[in-house]
């Protein structure tokens, strides 16, 4: 592979050892990835704290960090923080009432903020955001062309379709301190044209369709550039719900909605002038298919809904203060969002709503991420087809397992109301 004298320089040692192991890892990259060179970013990062989301053997101390930071070295690019620091990431508000050990542990609370390695890469620059959907809160996008490093199901798809800005789901801490990428995937123009036409036979619109449109559309086109056809205008949690779901039912990291999305003015512009490769019909079948699949081993009794997979935006937040205002909830309720949107939350009023009904609103994290859900829980009701399905895997009891109820936000809600499952296929 081609390297620049500076790239061979730092490959060698000749700059620290810490651009040693970045270098390192980023060829890894290529070589894994087929690419013939690096590229310099001109975007935005993130990656998951407090290791680098890179791979282990080329990471380093917390001692080579430390006189890092302490040099004046800095994050190349304006860099985010992806959820709490991992594995197990410690709600950031929200914990001690959240029902479920050890995260309501106040020692946990403390240790597994991993202060001693944030304040360091705060000292760098890392914006602590905190939030899978790092793009709500950001308040700095990247705009058409511009090459990224981002993570995250909803994220990567939000930069490369929404946005018009070019990332693989491979942000880490070497591209985001050096400012450089492997050039393959979804940097390269030509990978991001349309292969596959899909259209849909009825106007998906509300935000379970949009969600299980997403489902269905990552289970047929899989790795696929799909162009989008059939679907009203997507709004942000339309575009949010859409990106996670396509993530969870196949890996789709660029697709077009022509009229929408920045670079498909047409179905022609989506596909570059060429002929698609396939065509797929959605119809009410596999829509159909697809909820009856995420309700998995649905029970009547509720006790336990989840909300806010990806990170509620504001006016999901909003939406759901409507829903709860003056009301008790009687199953346990977590609500989830970054902790900056916590702030506006409680700013607004919608807090005191939540707080007052019962619901428990958090920041940071995700039940999924977590690896769990509050102790004793046996159904769960979530408005995500992401969390339906991944809350599944992270079940350990295969004998009694979890049951899951999935619908519309306002299905959860009067699920935590009733404690009763009353959603159904409409
Ligand atoms: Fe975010 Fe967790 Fe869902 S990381 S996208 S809330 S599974």
């Amino acid at each position: 592979m081609y390297l620049t004298d500076e790239e061979k320089r730092m490959l060698h040692g000749d700059e620290g050892v810490v651009r040693q192991k970045c270098m390192q890892y980023l060829v890894a990259q290529c070589e894994a990835s087929g690419a013939e060179r690096l590229i310099d970013l001109d975007g935005t990062g993130d990656f998951h704290t407090p290791a680098t989301a890179m791979a282990k053997s080329f990471e380093f101390s917390l001692e080579e960090l430390k006189e890092l930071a302490e040099s004046g070295a800095k994050f190349k690019i304006p860099t985010f923080a992806n959820k709490a620091p991992m594995p197990g990431p410690q709600p950031f508000h929200g914990w001690e009432t959240c029902g479920m050990h050890p995260y309501d542990d106040p020692e946990r609370n403390i240790k597994a903020r991993y202060e001693e390695y944030l304040s360091l890469y705060r000292k760098m620059g890392l914006l602590a955001t905190h939030s899978c959907a790092l793009y709500l809160t950001a308040s700095y996008w990247p705009s058409i062309g511009q090459h990224c490093t981002w993570t995250e199901s909803s994220a990567v798809p939000y930069c490369n379709a929404v946005l018009g800005a070019r990332s693989n789901l491979d942000g880490n801490f070497a591209s985001c301190f050096l400012g450089k990428t492997a050039y393959y995937g979804n940097h390269i123009t030509e990978n991001r044209r349309a292969t596959v036409l899909v259209k849909s036979e009825r106007m998906i619109a509300s935000d379970l369709e949009w969600d299980l449109y997403g489902f269905v559309t990552g289970e047929l086109c899989g790795i696929s550039v799909p162009c989008l056809t059939g679907t009203a205008k997507p709004m942000t949690t339309a575009f949010m719900r859409l990106n996670s779901a396509m993530n969870t039912g196949g890996a789709i990291t660029m697709y077009h909605i022509p009229g929408s999305t920045p670079e498909a003015p047409t179905i022609e512009a989506a596909f570059q002038g060429h002929a698609p490769k396939d065509v797929v019909l959605i119809g009410t079948a596999e829509l159909r298919r697809a909820y009856d699949t995420l309700n998995y081993l649905p029970a009547e009794n509720v006790d336990f809904v989840s909300l806010g997979c990806p990170h509620y935006n504001l006016v999901d937040l909003w939406r759901l203060s409507l829903l709860l205002e003056g009301k008790t909830c009687k199953t346990c309720v977590w609500i989830m969002t970054s902790p900056w949107l916590y702030d506006i939350a409680k700013n607004q009023g919608f807090l005191k709503i939540f707080e007052d009904a019962g619901a428990n609103l958090m920041s940071a994290t995700c039940p999924a991420a977590m690896g769990g859900v509050p102790d004793g829980v046996k159904t769960i009701a979530v408005d995500s087809a992401k969390q339906a399905y991944y809350i599944t895997g992270c079940y350990p009891d295969l004998e009694n397992p979890l049951h899951v109820c999935y619908g519309s936000m306002e299905d959860c809600i009067e699920a935590a109301l009733t404690g009763k499952w009353r959603g159904e296929w409409r």
